[in-house]
């Protein structure tokens, strides 16, 4: 018993790129999320506001917020950690920000420099500043199920820091699987936990499919009734401040997934391989999606 239509929120122009070297130049990726935007998608997180010196690939978040070609049916958020971050993201247009955190310790420090007590003021101010504007906001989760430096996270600590950010106001939380460790029970045991606070509409799985993992994980999360996932074209992705995190599922995967369960996403698939095949070609390397691969072949 699945739900009838599955969202994605395609993040490959964020956590896809954050982690590439080669830098693609501003107008290629303004051409390959235009790209996207015309796929049927219903979300792009199209960069990400942080400090450029952490994240060098997404410098150019405001040029590209200001050229990408608005398409009304598609909902333009990005990654902000704080208030100059927020100005900026404002400046540049989006209609919803992405705040985010970990539940471990050791990866908030890294990613981000704070302790999780220290950040929880900083993501408040976002969040109050950014509904003020009128965006809506979701909550980043990272390490739900294990930590690159601590190892095995618990549910009750993910659950601590879900009911502090949905206190603070925001509008849902995206569950990360960081590191791409989980299997399905590990996502059963943390969703479990979950839905005893919160309803299924109020949460996104990010799964990083380092380990193969990522589709049966997601199978997973529609037997609870999940309706929102996040994905990247191609499955390209990391985090650079997580040691062994690999890309996010790849969207043309999930997409091979859903479509073949009979489940709606409004998106086309062939739209999606072209705009997998654009970056690989910009990148100049194979990207790990397997229905890429096999597309292409045809
Ligand atoms: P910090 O050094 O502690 O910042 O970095 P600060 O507040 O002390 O400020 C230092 C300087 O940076 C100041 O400039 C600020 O103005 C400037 P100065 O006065 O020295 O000239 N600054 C900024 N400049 C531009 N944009 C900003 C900004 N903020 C401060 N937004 C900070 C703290 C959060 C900024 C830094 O640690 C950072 O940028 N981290 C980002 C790391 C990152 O992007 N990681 C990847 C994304 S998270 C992820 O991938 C996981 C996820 O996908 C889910 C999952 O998979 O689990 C979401
Ligand atoms: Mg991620």
């Amino acid at each position: 018993n699945y739900p009838d239509f599955i969202h994605l929120k395609e993040v490959g122009p964020r956590d896809g790129l954050q982690n590439e070297k080669v830098f693609i130049d501003t107008e290629d990726k303004v051409k390959w999320i235009n790209m996207l935007s015309d796929s049927g998608i219903g979300e792009i997180e199209y960069s990400s506001f942080v400090h450029p010196k952490w994240i060098p690939q997404l410098k150019d978040a405001r040029e590209v917020g200001r050229k990408i070609k608005r398409n009304k049916n598609v909902f333009y958020s990005a990654l902000v950690p704080n208030l100059k971050g927020l100005e900026h993201a404002l400046e540049a247009g989006i209609d919803g920000a992405s705040v985010f955190m970990s539940v471990s310790e050791t990866h908030n420090k890294k990613n981000i420099n704070k302790t999780v007590a220290e950040t929880y003021p900083v993501l408040r101010e976002v969040i109050r500043e950014a509904k003020t504007a009128g965006k809506n906001v979701t909550g980043y989760v990272s390490t739900v199920f294990d930590c690159p430096y601590e190892g095995k996270v618990e549910p009750e600590q993910v659950l601590r820091v879900c009911d502090q950010l949905i206190a603070d106001g925001v509008d849902a939380i995206s569950l990360g699987d960081t590191i791409g460790t989980a299997v399905p029970s590990q996502v059963e045991r943390l969703l479990e936990r979950m839905l005893s606070h919160f309803n299924p509409e109020q949460l996104i799985l990010h799964f990083h499919d380092t380990r193969g993992m990522a589709i049966a994980n997601i199978l997973t999360s529609l037997q609870y009734g999940i309706t929102h996932f996040d994905s990247s074209v191609g499955g390209l992705g990391g985090c650079p401040y997580a040691k062994g995190a690999a890309g996010n599922v790849a969207t043309n995967d999930v997409l091979y997934l859903l479509h073949g369960l009979g489940i709606k996403t409004g998106i086309k698939e062939e739209k999606m391989q072209q705009a997998a095949l654009y970056i690989q070609d910009k990148l100049g390397k194979q990207l790990p999606s397997k229905t890429v691969a096999s597309q292409a072949s045809n």
